[in-house]
């Protein structure tokens, strides 16, 4: 038997989005969305409220960082999802984050955060709330890589939001090898 659940957008896993950029006075902000993911082979998408600190600060410059959620910083994470720098200027104080000008983009990479998207801006649908960027670059800090130079995601610890219970999840273990382990059905 299954249990229905209703008309929801509950997708396994949703990535928890870290998003940053600087206001007109290059103050740095950040929130957590999670409602987001892959637009294109060169785009993400997230559906981001208009009243936002972060959102009003994305339509100022244009550009943005999307930083992974990490197990590490979950708190941080959390935080920034909760409070609004509409209401507390301090925000990224409070929430134990510092900040560092990307080099791509003109907004902010967080420095607890290891692994970031810089993107810019491409557009942004006032009724759907439907944001979609272009992802100009992608860092990551060494600490976090394997020995080939790629994200090692044991170390990065992304976490994933899960919406049904209002949790978050690690992601890490590896249970198969893509566009490869199926040709042995083939
Ligand atoms: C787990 C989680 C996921 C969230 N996802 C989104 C989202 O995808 N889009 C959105 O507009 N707000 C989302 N929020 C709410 C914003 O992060 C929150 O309103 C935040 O306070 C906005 O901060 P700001 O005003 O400083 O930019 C989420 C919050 C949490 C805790």
């Amino acid at each position: 038997m299954r249990k229905n659940f209703g008309p929801k957008p509950l997708l396994y896993p949703q990535p928890v989005f870290i998003v940053a950029a600087y206001d007109e006075n290059g103050k740095a902000n950040a929130m957590n969305a999670a409602w987001g993911g892959v637009a294109d082979s060169d785009k993400i998408m997230i559906c981001i409220s208009p009243g936002h600190k972060t959102t009003k600060n994305i339509f100022l410059k244009n550009e943005f960082t999307v930083s992974m959620g990490t197990a590490d910083q979950v708190v941080a994470c959390d935080y920034v999802g909760v409070e609004s720098g509409n209401n507390v200027p301090d925000k990224m104080e409070k929430a134990g984050f510092h900040t560092t000008k990307a080099e791509f983009v003109d907004a902010p990479l967080i420095d607890e955060l290891p692994m970031a998207l810089e993107c810019k801006l491409l557009s942004y649908d006032n009724e759907e709330h439907i944001l979609i960027a272009q992802v100009v670059n992608v860092n990551a800090d060494e600490s976090v890589l394997n020995e080939e130079g790629k994200v090692d995601i044991a170390k990065l610890r992304p976490i994933a939001f899960d919406a049904m219970n209002y949790a978050y999840v690690t992601l890490g273990e590896k249970v198969g090898n893509a566009f490869s382990d199926g040709k042995k059905l083939k």
